[in-house]
Parts: structure tokens; sequence; C-alpha cells
């Protein structure tokens, strides 16, 4: 299948390109390496041995998305590209409803023009907001608490409302959990550009030494050990709940919301105790204040994805926190190590 992949040089973009290469299909990666680096698609290539189109342009291009679309004529679209630091959204909400919904509708629109009607969709678990129950399952009202979160349910609303238009059309809107960690090889992974807001990646740029020691914010939250708990879920079974969604896209006419999570949650004390034994060092931490918006507990119900996909999470927490740390501790600047190519 040719399938067109929005952002697909960031970090889960990098994973489900190997994977779909894995699985023969043809890839175009459309990417202004806003956040991101033309090294992550070298180390595509060079693992999988395979070319990758790319079109070097942003989504917020109409003109460029429907160049890509009409010369490229995708059999389905992976829409990764998006801004996605909940702080800068909430200092900039403009830039986020441009990228992220008028970027989107811009991309239906190249859809359209080129007759390609199958959309898979990086929605996000924080689009359900707080818990009023847990595990979060696809029917828990949605109230996101942030402008990144409001953008993400407004684009599940414009492809549900697209694909009502077309008969033919079918969407996979997936909300994904927390995705950490990294290819086996430790040739791709998350690479962020500023001070990391999420836990794993701090936690491997201490491990590593990059930074000196963790905060942990919060251990007053009422969970097992007090710290704030997630659903971790390994960017590997991520790109392939991708493939899964592909698979099931093609079976006919759709438009579902699916979780993307392992159905376990683990606190930031478990994380580190899992990273420490992954690394073979000690991880400096202390608790700090907790942090303003967060929760205490978050993950998901998992039974849709089973059902529906046949797919379900197999890599567990230490998978998660050797893999990063082989990524760490082979790239320690990230893909700022690698001479471009
Ligand atoms: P990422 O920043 O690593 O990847 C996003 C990619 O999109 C980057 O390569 C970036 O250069 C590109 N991009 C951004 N804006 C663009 C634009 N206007 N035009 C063209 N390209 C553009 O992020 P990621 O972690 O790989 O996330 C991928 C998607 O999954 C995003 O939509 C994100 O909101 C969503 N998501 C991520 C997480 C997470 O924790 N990583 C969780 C839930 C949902
Ligand atoms: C964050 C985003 C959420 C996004 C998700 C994607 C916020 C407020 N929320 O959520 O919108 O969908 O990432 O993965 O940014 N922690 C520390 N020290 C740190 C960093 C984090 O203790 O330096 C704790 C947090 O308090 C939390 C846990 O680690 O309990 C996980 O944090 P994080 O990785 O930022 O993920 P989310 O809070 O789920």
């Amino acid at each position: 299948m040719k399938v067109l992949v929005t952002g697909g040089a960031g970090y889960i973009g990098s994973h489900t390109l190997v994977a779909l290469l894995a699985a023969g299909h043809e890839v175009c990666v459309f990417d202004n390496f806003s956040n991101s680096s033309p090294v992550a698609l070298a180390r595509v290539r060079q693992l999988t041995n395979r070319d990758i189109r790319l079109v070097e342009a942003d989504i917020c291009n109409g003109d460029a998305l429907m160049q890509a679309t009409t010369e490229f004529r995708p059999d389905a679209v992976i829409h990764f590209a998006g801004l996605k630091a909940v702080g800068e959204s909430s200092e900039n909400p403009l830039l986020y409803y441009a990228n992220n919904v008028a970027g989107s509708v811009n991309l239906l629109a190249a859809m359209d023009a080129a007759e390609c009607h199958r959309i898979i969709f990086s929605s996000s678990a924080t689009v359900y907001g707080r818990a009023q129950y847990l595990p979060f399952d696809e029917q828990h009202p949605v109230h996101p608490t942030n402008p990144y979160g409001r953008t993400k349910a407004i684009v599940e609303e414009l492809i549900r409302d697209w694909a009502a238009a077309h008969p033919t059309a079918s969407a996979v809107l997936l909300r994904y959990f927390n995705p950490v960690g990294a290819h086996d090889s430790g040739l791709i992974g998350e690479d962020p550009r500023d001070i990391p807001n999420n836990l794993m990646p701090f936690v491997a740029q201490v491990a590593v030494g990059r930074r000196t020691s963790l905060a942990i914010f919060g251990d007053d939250y009422n969970t097992r050990d007090g710290t704030g708990e997630r659903d971790y879920i390994h960017v590997v079974d991520l790109a392939n709940a991708h493939l899964a969604a592909l698979d099931y896209s093609e079976k006919g006419p759709c438009c579902e919301v699916v979780n993307v999570g392992t159905g376990r949650g683990i606190t930031v004390k478990e994380l580190v105790a899992a990273y420490e034994r992954a690394c073979g060092r000690n991880i400096p931490a202390q608790i700090a204040p907790r942090r303003p918006g967060d929760v205490a507990s978050s993950y998901a119900a998992t039974a849709k994805a089973e059902r529906l996909l046949g797919w379900r999470a197999a890599l567990d927490i230490d998978a998660m926190c050797t893999s990063s740390w082989r990524w760490q501790s082979n790239n320690i600047e990230g893909y700022g190590d690698a001479s471009a190519g």
C-alpha cells in the first residue's frame, strides 16, 4: 500500500516508518523538520535498506500538500504532523490551532483532491481530561484541559464530519497514552529539542549525565507510592498499532476512536527504579511540588483495540527502559551527535 506519512521524521513517525517498510508498504514522508532531524530518516533508511520519498514542507501550506497527494497518490494517510507541547499551547494557542487544526483541514482537502479517503490520526489520551472513572474507555467524556488537547479533540470531530460526508471513508483515531522507549537497534529514539517536558526523556538525560537530577512532581497523590501513575506504551508497540489500524481501515468504511495503551499504570518511582535496572546507574531524584494540571492516575481500557484491531501491547516497562537507555547512551546529544546523512 502507498502511505503518506505526515510528521514521519518525528519520534513516533520514524518508528512507524520502520514498521511500515518492514511490512512492505511504500511511504512518502511529509515533514517540515520543525521538531525533528533529517538524520532520523537516514537512520530509518539504514535500518530498513529501503528508500523513503520526502516532501520537506509545512502542512500549513495547502498547495504543497495538494501537490504531494496528487503526485504520490496515496492509498492511505497516517497523520502525525503537529505540535505537542502542552505549556507552549497555552502561551501560543493560535500557533497550535494553525498547525494542528488548520493543517489538518488542508490535509483532508488534499486527500479529497487525490481521492484518498483513508486516514489514521494521532490523537491523545489528553482529550479525556480529568478522569471521571478509570480505566479510560473510549466512551469516557472528552474534556481536554489545555489548548493542545482541544486541538486534538477538534481534529477528531473534523475527521468524523469529513468521514460522514464520504460514503467510502475509513478513519481510525488513535488515542495514545504515554509513548516511551526506542527501537531496539538504538539508532532511532526520542530527541526533545529543549528541556524535556515528559518523564522518560528527562530520566534518560539524567542517566546519561546531561542533567543532574530529576524533580518528582508530587509524592502525595492517591496512588501506590504517592507519585503520579501513567500508562506507558512502548513506541514499537505503538508503531505496530498503526499497522493494525491500517489493516482495519481496509476492511470497509469506518470512523472509530481507539485507545492505544497497555492498560497498566506505572508510577514515577516505579519508572525510575526500572530505568536504574536498565542502565545500572543511580538516578538522583528529589520530591518537588505537584505540576499544575497533573492528574494522579491515567490508564487505558484496551478491550476495543484488541477487539477491533486485533492489537495488544507486548512490551513491558523493562523493555521500554532498556531500549530508551540503548538509544540515549549511544546518542548522548540525540541526532545532534550524528553528522548529517
Ligand atoms: P514529534 O514532534 O517527534 O513529531 C511530529 C513531527 O511532525 C515532527 O517531525 C515535526 O517536524 C513534524 N511537524 C510538526 N508540525 C509540522 C507542520 N506544520 N508541517 C509539517 N510537519 C510538521 O512528535 P511525536 O511524539 O512523534 O508525536 C506525533 C503525533 O502524536 C503528534 O501529533 C502528537 O501530538 C501525537 N501524540 C504524541 C504523544 C507523545 O507523547 N509523544 C502522545 C499523544 C499524541
Ligand atoms: C503529558 C502531557 C499530556 C500528553 C502526555 C503525552 C502535561 C501537563 N501533560 O502528560 O498532555 O498527552 O504528556 O505523553 O504536560 N513527572 C515528574 N517529573 C518530570 C516530568 C514528569 O515527576 O520531570 C511526572 C508527572 O508529574 C507525571 C508523570 O511523571 O506524574 C508523567 O509525566 P509526563 O511524561 O509529562 O506525561 P503526562 O503527565 O501523562
